[in-house]
């Protein structure tokens, strides 16, 4: 059966995944931590509001053995992905709730019932492992309760699912206010995104043109036992068949790439860029995009962040790619701060947004993106994009750019501004994945295996 939301798109339930390895299997406990009492851990801190990257990174340190570690992330981000489905599949498990009362033992079975669903980790494995993590968090006395539960969800497993099925936020496991939004803006690729949102997605590298070439990184990986595709139409880019830990792959510290999506690599295309251009990234932390332009042409480049604590992580990535461009603190949206008065011939705004568009590398954004945080989003990236223009020299371009795929923040952004600013022209996109939408183009998560970005070509008379 297929979920029907308010506004009646078809939303897709979750994919089975293929069996996989359940982690930890045959190792102590003690030996590496229990990587599903951590997983829970993670978790319920990721209920509380925290990021999932930023939780998971002391679990991390308390498991010495990287697959380990891999398991305990791959739990984690798939709990975050799947909570809205599973969280309220236990109103029917548990006669009493334990959301409030024990927030990590529920987020314990929720992970019981992702091994069980969304991993594929055989019953045995699943179900023994989950009570041996509900003693290993301290919490012996629900071992029972917790393998009673993981049991009745296994034999009532077909009704169970289907009731989940018949309603779109449990089906999809997404907030309502977002498969309505979808549904409104993309009403015949909804469910497609929905569908890319609950399918993580592959690691893909940026190639550090300076330092390497994309056929030497594909060389390197693969003496590594790491298998590289370039990316069919961005030239710096490749895929990854696997997770893995990157930093520590060959070539890593040396400079030769980075992590970052292909959407994102699109950006320093559309800047057109040039040796000897005065370049602003106004948004610019951690680097990713600004690392990209300065490794394509010798521009002069200005980084630009609001948080201190993020500026600094843009001079550790300049630093491994052996770059190099000024990099300050300071509001995009308040030049006379920081800004020298002379005017550049090209800015990158890539704005603060609903990262909508990458749900599928941040899961957790499914918990804590809220309807009302639309508006105020909007207004910010209007209040940017009008506060930045005068810098830019005449003759020069600015690239809108979002990870959102909300029309809100994209489009009607854009067209606001250019009904406000007479000397602002747009200049047309065309790639092989995606669509014009209104003044510039849109792509969709998992089109041409990429986030969800926008991007709009603005140009100065
Ligand atoms: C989408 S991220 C940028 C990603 C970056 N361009 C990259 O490719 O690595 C947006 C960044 O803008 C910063 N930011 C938000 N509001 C800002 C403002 N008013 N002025 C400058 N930076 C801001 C955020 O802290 C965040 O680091």
């Amino acid at each position: 059966m297929r979920g029907k939301s308010k506004n009646n798109a078809v939303i897709p339930g979750p994919r089975r995944a293929r069996p996989r390895n359940d982690g930890n299997k045959n190792r102590s406990h003690a030996d590496s931590g229990d990587a599903r009492a951590l997983a829970a851990e993670v978790l319920a801190a990721v209920v509380r509001g925290t990021s999932l990257r930023e939780a998971l990174q002391p679990a991390q340190e308390k498991l010495r053995d990287p697959r380990d570690r891999a398991f305990a992330t791959a739990l984690a981000s798939e709990g975050a992905r799947w909570w809205l489905r599973y969280d309220k599949a236990l109103d029917t498990l548990l006669q009493q709730p334990l959301r409030k009362r024990e927030p990590v033992l529920h987020a314990l079975l929720v992970l019981g019932l992702v091994q069980l669903e969304i991993l594929q980790i055989p019953p045995h494995a699943a179900v023994a492992a989950t009570v041996e993590a509900t003693r290993a968090l301290g919490r012996g006395g629900f071992a029972r309760l917790v393998n009673a539960v993981l049991r009745r969800w296994l034999r009532e497993r077909a009704a169970l699912n289907a009731r989940l099925d018949s309603q779109p936020e449990t089906r999809a496991a997404h907030p309502r206010w977002l498969i309505d939004t979808l549904t409104r803006d993309w009403p015949k690729r909804a469910d497609a995104i929905l569908a890319a949102d609950n399918a993580p997605a592959p690691p893909m590298l940026r190639v550090n043109a300076r330092r390497a070439t994309r056929e030497a990184v594909t060389d390197e990986l693969a003496h590594a036992g790491t298998t590289a595709t370039p990316h069919p139409f961005l030239r710096d880019a490749l895929t990854l068949a696997a997770h893995t830990d990157i930093a520590r792959l060959p070539g890593f510290v040396a400079g030769h790439f980075s992590v970052q999506d292909g959407a994102a690599q699109i950006a320093a295309d559309l800047l057109d860029l040039r040796d000897g251009l005065r370049v602003l990234d106004a948004c610019a932390a951690p680097g990713g995009k600004a690392c990209h332009m300065l490794e394509r042409a010798d521009v002069r480049g200005l980084a630009l962040e609001r948080d201190a604590a993020r500026a600094a992580s843009i001079g550790q990535n300049l630093r491994r790619l052996g770059l190099s461009c000024k990099v300050r603190t300071g509001d995009a949206g308040d030049p006379t701060s920081w800004w020298d008065g002379q005017t550049f011939d090209r800015i990158l705004l890539d704005a603060p947004c609903s990262a909508t568009g990458v749900i599928r590398r941040h899961p957790d954004i499914k918990l804590h993106r809220r309807a009302g945080d639309i508006a105020k989003l909007a207004h910010e990236q209007s209040r940017l994009l009008t506060a930045l223009w005068p810098l830019l020299a005449p003759g020069g371009r600015l690239v809108y750019a979002t990870c959102s795929v909300l029309r809100e923040e994209n489009e009607r952004v854009v067209a606001a501004f250019l009904a406000a600013h007479a000397d602002a022209s747009t200049q047309a996109i065309t790639l092989p994945a995606g669509r014009a939408a209104g003044a510039g183009w849109q792509i969709l998560p998992g089109e041409g295996g990429l986030d969800g970005m926008y991007y709009a070509v603005l140009a100065k008379d």
